[in-house]
């Protein structure tokens, strides 16, 4: 039995943001019966301390930071988990990332450095007799992992997952000492940045393998349009980097059981069944009855996702009978747009929040998705999409790009389309695929064929668990 420790900022059902929560949430159970042994180490934010039982303490420190630090070990939402608890650090109200002004915490480097700090000492005590022989760190908040194993003589190896480049988590050199970074690895090598302490680059540069979240991202992210500036660093560690597929959970997204959670849905297991999710969904909506096509966002609202084009793109396809339903929260101005949007448009619905089962309701009525994202290194939204028979229509790159197969003549012809990709990542283009996607919709065999196709597409987490596990033997071979 191979026993790993994710380290992560986030975890899905106790404390989520985005989709790194569902990932990190799901692997433990996706390696269940591949030899290996999962436990997740957390931070301990008040949305975790209330929902865990505690099994043991484990592991503590009197000033970390300006404060006690303790591991506590705990069960909540099926999972194994090492929770880090530091009031000082993460007992606070509202976001987990951002204060109230939406800014970010200003000691965000400190709360993430005391959760990697802790699990490279979990690596190197062991706890309760179990030690990890791998960590395996999830984004930046997880990167300074290895730097703290090295400063500790630790002996588990390391990986890294890229979930986005964009979040890199600087912060300034003066906090050197404070964040008990050793002067050696702050060099244009190691930790440092441009004159600053960047502790994706440590992850980068010092653990024992990368992956990231899809095969395309993996190449995209060693090119300066994709790299935010560690397009180089990548290239150097091309070698030990590789793309695999995040997949989703069957169970949670599974059109034909979601009653249990979701009693709005009414379940099918044939793409027909939708229509009566529809009409329930363009109620809800305030939405009219019309014969054309009702697409859906669910979605943060930031640059990368794209959805200003949406707003460029949308007067077309509207005029042409379409209708759009959204969900999502994020950038003000954006949310102000498309709140606007929705005031003057009959067809569109905008409902600005964070509502995981609205969110299911969507999946289940909509008939399209749409995910422009300017980059996306997997994306989940389309595969619930797939997975419900809602066709998405998404921009071509990253996971967007290795999980849809775009419906040209020759795709519809060999049977195997299960969406549209469009490219470039312009308003003009995607007002192209929505085009599509109304002259599609209104040939019904041809449609009901791609929502065959869609649903029958495998999106679940068996083939990637299979090669995380093969990775981690991997690694335990290495010299
Ligand atoms: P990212 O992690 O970049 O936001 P993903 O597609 O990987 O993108 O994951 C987003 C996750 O967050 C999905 O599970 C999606 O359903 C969920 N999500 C995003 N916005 C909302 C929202 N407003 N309400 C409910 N769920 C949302
Ligand atoms: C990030 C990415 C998203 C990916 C998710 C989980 O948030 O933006 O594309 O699906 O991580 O890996």
């Amino acid at each position: 039995m191979i026993r790993v420790l994710s380290v992560a900022s986030e975890c899905a059902p106790l404390v989520k943001t985005g989709g790194l929560a569902d990932v990190v949430g799901a692997l433990p159970h996706a390696l269940e019966g591949q030899g290996i042994e999962m436990r997740t180490m957390l931070p301990g934010y008040p949305a975790v301390m209330a929902r865990i039982e505690k099994v043991a303490d484990i592991l503590h420190e009197d000033d970390l930071f300006g404060g006690r630090v303790a591991v506590i070990h705990a069960r909540a939402g099926g999972l194994d988990l090492l929770v880090v608890q530091a009031d000082h650090l993460f007992a606070r109200d509202g976001s987990i990332y951002l204060n109230a002004a939406g800014d970010d915490w200003s000691d965000n480097a400190e709360r993430f450095a005391a959760l990697s700090w802790m699990a490279a000492r979990v690596a190197c005590e062991g706890v309760g007799g179990w030690q990890p022989d791998i960590l395996h760190c999830h984004d930046w908040q997880a990167g300074l992992v290895p730097v703290y194993l090295r400063r500790m003589d630790g002996r588990a190896k390391t990986i890294l997952t890229i979930h986005n480049i964009a979040f890199q988590g600087l912060a300034p050199a003066a906090k050197l000492d404070r964040l008990r970074i050793p002067a050696e690895v702050f060099t244009p090598e190691r930790v440092e940045y441009w004159g600053r302490i960047s502790p994706l680059k440590a992850g980068l540069t010092m653990c024992d393998r990368l992956t990231t979240v899809s095969p395309t991202y993996a190449l995209e992210l060693m090119t300066p349009e994709f790299g935010m500036g560690l397009d180089g660093v990548m290239r150097d560690r091309a070698g030990v980097l590789s793309g695999i597929l995040n997949g989703i959970d069957l169970d949670v997204w599974n059109p034909a059981a979601d009653p249990p959670f979701h009693p709005a849905i009414t379940p099918y297991s044939d793409p027909a069944g939708k229509a009566a999710n529809k009409a329930a969904l363009r109620r809800a909506c305030g939405l009219p009855e019309t014969d054309g096509p009702l697409a859906c966002v669910v979605s943060r609202l930031s640059e990368q996702k794209g959805l200003d084009l949406l707003i460029e793109a949308l007067p077309g396809y509207l005029a042409q009978g379409g209708q759009l339903a959204l969900l999502g929260s994020g950038d003000r101005a954006l949310q102000q747009q498309f709140h606007d949007l929705a005031q003057r448009e009959d067809g569109v619905s905008v409902t600005i929040g964070y509502d995981e089962e609205l969110s299911h309701r969507f999946m289940a009525g909509a008939d399209a998705i749409l995910v422009p994202s300017r980059f996306e290194p997997c994306g989940l939204t389309q595969l619930y999409g797939l997975r419900y028979g809602t066709i998405p229509v998404v921009a071509l790159t990253g996971g967007l790009a290795d999980t849809v197969i775009t419906a040209n003549d020759a795709a519809l012809k060999a049977g195997v389309a299960t969406g549209l990709q469009f490219a470039p990542a312009t308003a003009a283009a995607l007002s192209g695929a929505l085009s599509r996607l109304l002259m599609l919709y209104g040939k019904p065999e041809i449609w009901q064929a791609l929502q065959r196709n869609a649903m029958a597409h495998p999106v679940g987490w068996q083939t990637s668990a299979a090669e995380y596990a093969a990775l981690y033997r991997e690694m335990l071979t290495d010299a």
